[in-house]
């Protein structure tokens, strides 16, 4: 293989690839990811209502013309509980109804890349797909730069070190939940912060840990943040202290 051929993508008929995009920066794509946008059939992406959608605004470099676009908007995200019957069921036939959009286009044997923030493995609505979609169609997954090792990345601290233990939490569990959790590890990353992070700072408050807790969306210590609210991409690391030699 030679070094034009990494550079260069190629995908097969009929089938779904699942592009990790990374966290925010087009140039923290693979070489795989990046050749796959510019050669499928298809860029199908999700989006909120009345946005771009970052997946979308991450690849906008990447993107040809020659490419046709899917833009798949969520009914419901934020305004509805997601443990709420109201927000499965919108949820639910969402999901159902873009997996049948999707089956059609890989019926008619167009190459589908269906963008994914992060990782398609990790949290990633590219797997609802992939579970109605793999045992009928070929599908590829390309992995991505989790939005957390942006995080700790751009907050400039490592998040294990030794032996620690690390667990991601996501900020929706209950305050109870949270403290023990945050108890028993030694490093965490505390996902979907957004409307929670006043529960999530109590929490790990309460836990013994807002020493040493980072709020990033503007990257700052969780003591300082007294907000109620913080950005859907807000995301809450508590770095290990384990062995450093
Ligand atoms: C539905 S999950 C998607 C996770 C994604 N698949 C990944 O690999 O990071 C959404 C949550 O991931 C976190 N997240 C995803 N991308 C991020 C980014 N670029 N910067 C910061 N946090 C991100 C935020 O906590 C957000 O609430």
């Amino acid at each position: 293989m030679t070094s034009l051929d990494v550079l260069a993508g190629t995908a097969r008929a009929g089938t779904l690839y699942g592009i990790g995009v990374g966290p925010g920066d087009v140039r923290y794509l693979t070489l795989r990811a990046a050749g796959l946008v510019r050669a499928v059939d298809v860029v199908a992406f999700f989006a909120k209502k009345g946005l771009q959608g970052n997946a979308r605004r991450i690849v906008a470099p990447l993107m040809t013309g020659a490419q046709t676009e899917a833009r798949l908007e969520y009914p419901v995200t934020e305004e509805v509980p997601a443990d709420s019957a109201d927000y499965r069921h919108q949820i639910g036939t969402f999901y159902r109804e873009t997996a049948e959009r999707l089956a059609s286009l890989l019926r008619q044997g167009k190459s589908v890349g269906l963008l994914a923030e992060g990782d398609p493995f990790f949290y990633g609505s590219f797997m609802h797909m992939w579970r109605r979609l793999a045992s009928d169609f070929p599908v590829e997954v390309v992995p991505g730069v989790t939005g957390m090792s942006g995080c700790w990345t751009r907050a400039q601290t490592p998040i294990t070190w030794g032996d620690d233990m690390l667990a991601v939490l996501p900020g929706t569990l209950g305050e109870h939940q949270l403290i023990e959790r945050l108890r028993l590890t030694d490093a965490a990353v505390i996902m979907k912060v957004g409307r929670n992070l006043a529960k999530v700072r109590r929490a790990v408050e309460q836990a013994g840990l807002l020493s040493r807790a980072i709020y990033v969306e503007r990257v700052v210590p969780l003591a300082d943040c007294t907000d109620s609210r913080g950005a859907y991409f807000g995301m809450v690391l508590i770095p290990g202290e384990g062995r450093r030699i």
